[in-house]
C-alpha cells in the first residue's frame, strides 16, 4: 500500500511487462435478501440467496467482499460489504454497521428486511490466507469494530483447512454491546479450544487485563506483539480496522521485522471524511473550443472513448462511466483495488492509493478512480 497526499504521476514504464492474464471481474447481479439479523444496536448481518446458476458467480475466497448497488432517491450508490463467513454454498452474508451520518448503512439498517432484491457485485478482493494451504499455519489478526467481517470469515477457514492450523484473534471495540459476532467467536473457541486464541480489547470498558482494556496504541500493542501474539510465531498477519490502527499495526509490525508480504490488511475508508463518490456519468460542462483529452478503455474486448475537460480534472473512473454504466468500481476512494486497470498509454496523476503494491505499480496498473490524464490521450485496460 502506498498513499500519498501529493498525487503519484504515472506514466506506463517503457520497460514494464504488460500483464496478460485475466481475471474474473465483478459483474453485478440481483440476489434476494433472505434474512435480516441484528448483531449489535448499529449492525446487522443481511444473508442473500444464491440461486444455483449464479453459483458460480458467487464463488469466493474466505476474506474477500461484495459490493452492493442501491438507488436511493436520485443517487446510485455502491458500497463494499466484506462476506462474513466462510464459504457455504447458496448463501452469501455480509454485515453492515451503521457509519453515523452514513447514506447506505443508515438506510440498511431501518429498511433491509427478507424478500428485499438488491444488485450485488460478485466477489473480489484479497484479504485472503496464503499461509493456510500450508496445514501447519499460524495466522494472526488485529481487527476492530466492523473489521471483524472477513477476518470472522478467514478465521474460520483456516481454523477448519487443517488440525494443524492455529489462529490469534486480537479483537478491538469500544464496549461489549458494540462487539460484533460475539457468539460467533465463542463457539470457533468452543471448537477449536486448543486453536484459536481469542483477544477482546474494550477501549471504553475495563476488563480484568489491564492489557486488554483501553486504546490500541502503540505502548499496548508492543505488550501485546511481545506476550499474547508472539510475533515470531506467527506466519501472516490480517489486519483490518480504521485507517489508524491499520497504520499503526503495519508499522509495529515492520519495526518487528515481519516481511511486508506475510501482512494483509482491508481497508474499509481512508480516514479522510467527506470524499465524494463518483456520480455515474455526472455532466461536465464542456464549453465550445476548450481543452479536452481523451480517454479510451478496453472493458470485456470492447475499446470505448470518452473526452473530458482539462479543467475538470476528472477521473478517468467518472470520464469513462459517462459512455458505459459497467466500468466496475465500488469503494472509488482508492481503497479496494475493484477499479485497477493497466494503462497502456499516455500518463495520469494518481491522487489517492490504498490498494496498489508496489509490484502492480511496476507492472503499470493505476486506480482509475483516483487517475486524472495528464496527456492529451489515455489509454487504460480493465481487461488484464
Ligand atoms: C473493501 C471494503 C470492505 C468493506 N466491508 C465492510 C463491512 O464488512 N462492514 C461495514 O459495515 N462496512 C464495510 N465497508 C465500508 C462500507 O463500504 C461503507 O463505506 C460504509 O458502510 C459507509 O457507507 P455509507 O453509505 O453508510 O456512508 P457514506 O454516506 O458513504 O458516508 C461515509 C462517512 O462519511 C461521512 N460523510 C459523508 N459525506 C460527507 C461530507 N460531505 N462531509 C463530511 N463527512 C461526510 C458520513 O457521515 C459517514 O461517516 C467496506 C469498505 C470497503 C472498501
Ligand atoms: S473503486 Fe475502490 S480503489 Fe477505485
Amino acid at each position: 500500500m502506498s498513499s500519498s497526499q501529493q498525487p503519484q504521476h504515472v506514466e506506463r514504464p517503457a520497460s514494464a511487462p504488460l500483464p496478460s492474464q485475466s481475471r474474473r471481474r465483478g459483474a453485478f447481479h440481483p440476489l434476494t435478501v433472505s434474512a435480516v439479523r441484528r448483531l449489535t444496536p448499529d449492525a446487522i448481518e443481511v444473508a442473500f440467496d444464491v440461486p444455483g446458476e449464479l453459483a458460480h458467480a458467487y464463488d469466493y475466497e474466505p476474506g474477500q467482499y461484495i459490493a452492493i448497488r442501491t438507488t436511493l432517491g436520485e443517487d446510485v450508490l455502491r458500497r463494499s460489504y466484506s462476506i462474513c463467513q466462510a464459504p457455504s454454498p447458496g448463501e452469501l452474508k455480509v454485515a453492515i454497521k451503521r457509519d453515523l451520518g452514513g447514506v447506505f448503512s443508515g438506510w440498511a439498517l431501518e429498511n433491509l428486511a427478507p424478500g428485499m432484491m438488491l444488485e450485488v457485485m460478485s466477489p473480489e478482493g484479497r484479504f485472503v490466507s496464503q499461509a493456510a494451504a500450508s496445514g501447519t499455519a499460524h495466522c494472526a489478526a488485529i481487527a476492530a469494530g466492523s473489521g471483524i467481517t472477513p477476518v470472522l470469515a478467514v478465521a474460520q477457514s483456516v481454523l477448519a483447512a487443517s488440525e494443524h492450523n492455529t489462529f490469534s484473534l486480537v479483537y478491538s471495540n469500544r464496549t461489549a454491546i458494540d462487539t460484533m459476532f460475539v457468539d460467533e467467536l465463542a463457539d470457533l473457541k468452543d471448537r477449536y479450544p486448543s486453536r484459536l486464541a481469542l483477544y477482546h480489547v474494550l477501549t471504553r470498558e475495563r476488563r480484568s487485563s489491564e492489557l486488554l482494556s483501553g486504546r490500541l496504541d502503540g505502548a499496548k500493542l508492543a505488550k501485546i506483539l511481545g506476550t499474547l501474539v508472539p510475533v515470531e510465531s506467527v506466519d501472516e498477519w490480517f489486519l483490518c480496522g480504521p485507517f489508524e490502527l491499520v497504520q499503526l499495526c503495519r508499522d509495529a509490525l515492520g519495526a518487528w521485522g515481519v516481511p511486508a508480504d506475510s501482512i494483509r490488511y482491508e481497508l474499509f475508508t481512508t480516514g479522510e471524511p467527506g470524499i465524494p463518490a463518483p456520480q455515474r456519468g455526472r455532466p461536465i460542462a464542456v464549453d465550445p473550443g476548450e481543452a479536452v483529452r481523451t480517454v479510451s478503455f478496453r472493458l470485456d474486448g470492447t475499446t470505448s472513448t470518452a473526452t473530458t475537460a482539462v479543467h475538470s480534472q476528472e477521473t478517468i473512473l467518472n470520464a469513462a462511466l459517462r459512455v458505459r454504466g459497467d466500468v466496475p468500481f465500488a469503494c472509488a476512494g482508492g481503497v479496494c483495488g475493484t477499479c485497477r486497470a493497466v494503462l497502456r498509454a499516455g500518463t495520469v496523476d494518481m491522487v489517492e492509493n490504498y490498494a496498489l503494491e508496489q509490484e502492480e505499480l511496476d507492472a503499470g496498473y493505476v486506480l482509475t478512480c483516483q487517475s486524472i490524464p495528464t496527456s492529451d490521450r489515455v489509454e487504460v485496460d480493465y481487461d488484464t
